[in-house]
């Protein structure tokens, strides 16, 4: 517990100095100055001419969504080291933050469009990548710009510039018109938010000035604000996750939840007062004179999550309460390395990989819940 604190503060720490040395923010200027994704042709991309099927998906958010984008850019939150990707094709550490797929690879699969969500910074994208969709996610970003500022990874807006620059990429293979459809009749997977009120709320100094409620309706508001710069730029169909129950997440546990590691009370309230406020916000704006054509879908993570967490056995698991990397109570991102910790041996029983985010097995569950209660759009 004590060494997770000094852990935290160590990085918190590094990321404040590294923060007032840069002064103020990164913006899109200075991601690109990293490898930007070049064209590369590749014959008879997929043509969908079909208005009901997607045929992309792009993916905007944090961690639980970045497929390496955070692998090329400044910042100390990156996972592209063993034992990550462990159960990823030839057990590559692509920088996705789990054993193997992330929730973007698992929607485009089910949605028949591809089985992996790449990363739109440094990679070399293909036509066919370019043509069914990219994640702009970056690990330990929020819908509060303070919050990726902090840990200097891409904030929503610097994700935004990048899909404005994507936009080009795309009219110049596909021409204006498909592209316009492209963009207007994609699926787009937005999962962000946690890091708002676990890290910058709860744990650092930032954002004291706010209390609780009024954090949670200026988050809310910055969510709406990138709803409507996304459709501005020709988004529709947006699919919008709201937070999980972070007080039960391991490294919450670890961090708050006292000897017994219990879930924190708090932080689950906080989860499911932002969450009521977001889908508020998400059933207003919904095909409003604000965002037209627009059909925007609250995804609920709290409850199916909540459930895996309290009824391991009914999803198979046996350890809900840990994470699979190490001791499973404070390794994630730069201390769940192969130097410090082994993964457990067998990641299908864990839910959790490291102490925040799931095993592919556990967002594979999560998914159908979801898929099956709601249905995605
Ligand atoms: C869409 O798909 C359906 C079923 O395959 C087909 O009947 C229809 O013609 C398609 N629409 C377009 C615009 O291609
Ligand atoms: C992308 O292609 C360039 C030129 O062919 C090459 O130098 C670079 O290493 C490639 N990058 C990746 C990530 O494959
Ligand atoms: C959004 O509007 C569509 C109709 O355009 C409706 O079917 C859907 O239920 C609405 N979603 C929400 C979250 O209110």
């Amino acid at each position: 517990m004590a060494s997770s604190r000094a852990w935290h503060n160590a990085v918190l720490l590094t990321a404040v100095v590294l923060l007032l040395r840069r002064s103020c923010c990164i913006d899109a200027s200075s991601a690109a100055t990293s490898p930007v994704a070049t064209v590369t042709a590749r014959p008879n991309p997929p043509s969908t001419t079909n208005q009901t099927r997607a045929p992309a998906l792009f993916v905007f958010g944090d961690s639980i969504v970045d497929s390496g984008n955070n692998n090329v850019i400044e910042t100390l939150i990156r996972c592209n080291f063993p034992p990550y990707g462990q159960d990823f094709p030839g057990h590559s550490a692509t920088g996705r933050f789990s054993n193997g797929k992330v929730p973007g690879d698992i929607l485009a699969s089910r949605m028949g469009i591809k089985e992996y969500v790449p990363p739109y910074l440094g990679t070399n994208l293909s036509d066919f990548d370019l043509l069914t969709g990219v994640s702009f996610a970056s690990g330990a970003s929020g819908f509060d710009p303070l919050t990726a500022k902090i840990m200097l990874v891409l904030t929503m807006d610097d994700q935004l510039e990048l899909f404005k620059e994507y936009k080009m990429k795309l009219e110049h293979i596909a021409g204006a018109e498909r592209a316009a459809e492209i963009v207007s009749t994609s699926m787009y997977l937005i999962i962000t938010g946690t890091d708002d009120l676990a890290n910058t709320y709860f744990t650092t100094p930032f954002r004291r000035n706010y209390d609780l409620e009024s954090y949670i309706e200026f988050v809310v508001q910055c969510a709406s604000e990138f709803f409507k710069k996304l459709h501005g730029l020709g988004a529709r169909r947006m699919n919008i996750a709201g937070a999980p129950p972070i007080g039960c997440v391991p490294s919450q546990r670890t961090n708050a939840g006292g000897l017994e590691r219990e879930c924190v009370a708090l932080y689950n309230q906080a989860a499911v007062v932002y969450n009521a406020a977001l889908e508020k916000e998400i059933k207003r704006l919904n095909g409003s004179d604000d965002m037209p054509g627009s059909v925007l879908k609250y995804i609920d993570l709290y409850t199916p999550l909540l459930d895996m967490i309290q009824r391991p056995q009914a999803y198979g698991f046996d350890v809900t309460n840990r994470g699979c990397c190490g001791t499973g109570v404070f390794e994630v991102t730069l201390t769940c390395n192969q130097y410090t910790a082994h993964a457990c041996k067998d990641p299908n029983k864990f839910l959790f990989w490291d102490t925040y985010h799931l095993t592919e097995r556990g967002y594979n569950l999560l998914l159908t819940q979801i898929i099956n209660r709601d249905g995605l759009h």
